[in-house]
């Protein structure tokens, strides 16, 4: 009986370790940080841009895409008139940033 309990907690113990290598998932990333403002699925709303059929994402590489969700875009590199806030800078990790842009890319198209 002690070797099943010692077994499952090494069990229990190998899945918590293996759960943040799982890949970061955009979609999701986006739905809690970004649709607020960005809209669901990237639509945009009065608050931020759409991202659905975006040139700057289009055209731009994904390390500046980075950077914007990054550092922000406020003040003088603001670059929307009709939006009354900057882009606040974001609190994620290079795999969240990498899963979003992915993401966003996909939406531009
Ligand atoms: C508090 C509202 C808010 C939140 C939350 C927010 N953004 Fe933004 N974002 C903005 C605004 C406003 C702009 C437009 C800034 C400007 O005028 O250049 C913007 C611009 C951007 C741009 C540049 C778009 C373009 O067309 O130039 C990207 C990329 C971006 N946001 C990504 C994100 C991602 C990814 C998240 C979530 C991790 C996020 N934003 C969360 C408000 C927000």
């Amino acid at each position: 009986m002690k070797r099943f309990i010692v077994m499952g907690l090494a069990f229990a113990a190998a899945l918590a370790f293996s759960a943040p290598a799982l890949a970061a998932d955009g979609a999701a990333i986006f739905k809690t940080k970004c649709s607020s403002c960005h809209g669901q699925d990237g639509a945009g709303s009065a608050m931020a841009p759409a991202f659905k059929g975006n040139s700057f994402i289009q055209s731009s590489s994904e390390t500046d895409i980075a950077q914007v969700i990054k550092n922000g875009r406020n003040g003088a590199e603001k670059k929307y008139k009709q939006f009354a806030i900057g882009m606040p800078k974001q609190t994620l990790n290079d795999d969240e940033i990498k899963a979003v842009v992915t993401q966003l890319k996909t939406w531009a198209k």
